[in-house]
């Protein structure tokens, strides 16, 4: 009996497989330092575990409507007037599942099986994965070292035909590379000109390290624009996320969620409209502060190591390094390593397929003392 689908032959996220490497290394009582896991290593803010704690005991929490909590879009409309200065309408934003659920919204509501979607290599594996599930045909533009990094407008303009839509996250990951707001507006304007929908993903926005982030509707409304309370908000667990959709996108991706999911969970909405608040930012900053001096170290104690060929690590917490005098086969290299020295690194294979043989994304958002301790572990590796 035929019970598998087609479309969900798609490509393992390998760095899953890595932390269930460290994980089964740590059921043997053997230690890891991860340098692999693409998030915060700290709880919620407190403000945020002290609403989530008065909602188990005052809320019902049953269904909310499917775009979410008025209170809480409201809340996240506010929040950008204060970071960007613009002027957002509690129905411009739809809560959702994690961001990961505002993509797979997206991509139901704007493309069709065939459509082409670009994207930039290196990637977020998820956005090429999912699409490539939902028949949608992903052109991946080389966005290495010899570009900075960057996926911009005039590469756009090389394309045969406009395509359907185009992804650029800033900061990115794997690279942590930030474009500068003119490369965002110029990329906004591009897709208006064309009628493509720029999905910019800024679920990074408030980890950067002294560069400017932009929202994509400071340029145009045209585009659709991904949060979620992941990373910053050191909330990944909670799955919470959130989009700013483009006008002729709002009913399509209200129907397409009521059906899907009916809403996002609910304790973590309640819970969330804590985390814009200012309490919740003085110790949400406390950790950026961390992440910067993490940065600082891991960067000193790569280029000791020899380790210079890194993408501009200016926002989020990865630092995207080249080891082609290594290894060219980054996902061997990533499970010897833990192997031998208990550090977990991602292979880069995950986020490009052509040239992340030879790769490595190190996340530098857990302690100090972990980011210390697994330089001093892997620097006879790297030195080899
Ligand atoms: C660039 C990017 N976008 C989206 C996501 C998905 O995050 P979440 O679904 O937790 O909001 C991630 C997670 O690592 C990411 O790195």
């Amino acid at each position: 009996m035929r019970n598998e689908s087609t479309r969900s032959s798609v490509e393992m996220f390998h760095v899953m497989d890595v932390l269930a490497a460290s994980a089964q290394r740590v059921a043997e009582g053997r230690d890891v330092l991860s340098l692999a896991a693409g998030q915060p290593s700290t709880p919620a803010p407190a403000a945020v575990r002290a609403a989530a704690h008065a909602a188990l005991d005052t809320e019902i929490l049953g269904y909310t409507e499917s775009v979410g909590l008025a209170s809480l879009r409201a809340t996240i409309a506010a929040d950008y007037a204060r970071r960007y200065g613009i002027s957002v309408d509690v129905d411009d934003v739809v809560i959702t599942t994690g961001s990961s659920g505002a993509f797979t919204l997206l991509f139901l509501a704007a493309f069709d099986a065939g459509d082409t979607v670009v994207m930039a290599r290196p990637g977020y594996p998820a956005y090429r994965n999912t699409l490539s599930a939902l028949g949608v045909r992903v052109v991946e533009l080389d966005c290495g070292p010899q570009v900075g990094y960057r996926l911009t407008a005039a590469m756009l303009d090389e394309l045969t035909e406009p395509p359907a839509g185009v992804i650029v996250a800033s900061p990115a990951n794997p690279t942590g590379t930030i474009l500068h707001p003119e490369e965002i507006a110029e990329l906004a304007r591009w897709c208006d000109d064309h009628d493509t929908l720029l999905i910019s993903d800024e679920i990074y926005h408030g980890i950067s390290y002294g560069r400017a982030t932009s929202c994509a509707w400071e340029t145009s409304r045209q585009a659709a624009v991904v949060g979620s309370v992941s990373k910053y908000h050191s909330m990944t667990g909670w799955r919470l996320g959130w989009m700013l959709v483009p006008a002729h996108l709002r009913r399509p991706v209200e129907r397409l969620t009521a059906n899907m999911t009916i809403c996002a969970p609910v304790i973590s909405q309640y819970a969330a409209l804590a985390a814009f608040g200012d309490e919740a930012r003085t110790e949400l900053d406390a950790h950026v502060a961390r992440y910067a001096t993490n940065r600082a170290v891991l960067l000193e104690g790569l280029a000791d190591c020899w380790l210079t060929e890194i993408a501009p690590p200016d926002g989020a917490f990865y630092i995207y390094a080249d080891i082609s005098h290594l290894t060219d086969d980054s996902l061997s290299w990533c499970e010897s390593v833990l192997a031998e020295t208990g550090v977990a690194i991602a292979p880069g294979v995950d986020f490009d397929t052509v040239t992340g043989h030879q790769t490595i994304r190190m996340s530098f958002a857990g302690s100090t003392e972990t980011v210390r301790a697994a330089l001093a572990r892997l620097e006879p590796v790297l030195t080899r």
